[in-house]
């Protein structure tokens, strides 16, 4: 019997180079992201001289080519020069100041101890390290918020103080704009970051980028035209989302393999669309209760707003309503409407009222609204 993973006779194919379509692949050009480019470039373009740039702040919801962008810069960027040489880190991955400090230790190939040793002094050898290397460093966050305003705060204090001569610059990516708000305010002041914004694709920028990613992806003629224009109408309507563009095509392709079919077709993206997992937001509001939406409207209305202070509002528009109003029902609200990824609860140190935490929105304000109205 032949083997379950055997493919059996294949008599077409229609992938030409599938890893195209792979997420980690970095395109060689990225339509509708050109301004963006620019600005990361002009920004950075001292280190081509091996002088210091400017830090930069690069925010825009999922899938919008943040990652891709800045990817692609650095590969230009080491291409041309051997006198700045970049860091780039995914915080999703390396999730506290002393993983980052490690990372960067082995950038600048720091030897460390088996044991382990502390932050500090990790921080102590790098600052050594860093009076005698030859090369303008670049740091890049990626997914920075993952580390929480606090332990991101301690973390840039070290970086943006090192007080050398090949001092790096950085670059941080966030999903929500309001992030650097949330940082220390010293921290604030010393990063001064120039902010570079990734807007959601529209359906036609999204047709553009599968066009361009499905010439190197699939033979010539082997998809049609409505194929591109369902993917990109669906992904846009999840978010304006690259990512899941992209994704669709690739599973697509593989139904329509599997089909040994000769061509790609809007019936496999179809059929692909079922099987990726994109909670919409319709589904997600049309199951909160009605405390649940209140604190989302005042969140909408008054973000980023201190807990103390929402808990305190949502009392005043609760107060004829027949529903729970204790601190904890309020606080388990909270949890759940952050683990739904609604809203983002960021732990910070308030002087005059100790820890606290800081509340906004995690995705798209007016989007929210209309279907809390509407429900
Ligand atoms: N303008 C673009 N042109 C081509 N591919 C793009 C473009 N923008 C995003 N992509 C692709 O979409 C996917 C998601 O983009 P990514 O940069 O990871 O988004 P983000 O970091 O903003 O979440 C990646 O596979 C990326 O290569
Ligand atoms: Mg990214």
């Amino acid at each position: 019997m032949a083997n379950i993973f055997s493919e059996g006779k294949k008599e077409r194919e229609i992938f030409k180079n599938e890893e195209v379509l792979y997420p980690e692949y970095v395109p060689e050009i990225l339509p509708h992201r050109e301004s963006q480019i620019n600005e990361i470039v002009f920004a950075l373009k001292p280190l081509a001289k091996a002088k210091k740039a400017s830090n930069l702040f690069l925010f825009g919801p999922p899938g919008t080519g943040k990652t891709a962008s800045i990817n692609y810069v650095i590969r230009e960027l080491e291409e041309y020069t051997e006198r700045a040489k970049a860091l780039y880190i995914n915080c999703f991955d390396i999730s506290s100041r002393h993983a980052v400090l490690s990372e960067l230790a082995r950038f600048f190939s720091i030897a460390l101890p088996r044991r382990g040793i502390a932050g500090d002094e990790i921080l102590a050898r790098i600052l050594e390290r860093a009076r005698t290397i030859d090369f303008r460093p670049l740091i890049v966050l990626d997914e920075i918020d993952r580390l929480g305003s606090e332990e991101a705060s301690k973390l840039l204090y070290d970086l943006l103080r090192m007080d050398v001569k090949q001092k790096p610059s950085v670059v941080l990516i966030s999903n929500y704009r309001e992030f650097v708000a949330f940082l220390d305010a010293r921290v604030r002041s010393s990063l001064a970051a120039i902010l570079v914004e990734f807007p959601r694709y529209s359906p036609t920028e999204l047709k553009d980028i599968l066009r361009e990613r499905a010439k190197y992806a699939f033979y010539e003629n082997c998809i049609e035209q409505d194929a591109i224009n369902l993917a990109a109408a669906f992904a846009a309507k999840h978010g304006g989302d690259a990512r899941i563009a992209i994704e669709l095509l690739l599973h697509a392709g593989r139904i329509a393999e599997a089909k040994n079919k000769e061509k790609l077709t809007a019936e496999d993206v179809k059929e692909a669309t079922k099987k990726i997992v994109v909670v919409p937001l319709d589904r997600i509001v049309a199951n909160l209760n009605e405390a649940e939406k209140i604190i989302l409207k005042i969140i909408a209305k008054k973000q980023p707003i201190i807990s103390g202070e929402l808990f305190e509002s949502f009392l005043e528009e609760a107060k004829d309503k027949e529903i729970a109003k204790s601190e904890r029902s309020y606080r388990n609200m909270i949890a759940r409407l952050s683990a739904l990824k609604l809203i983002n609860a960021e732990e910070t140190n308030l002087k005059t009222r100790g820890k606290t935490r800081r509340i906004s929105l995690a995705v798209n304000k007016e989007e929210l609204l209309s279907r809390l109205d509407n429900k």
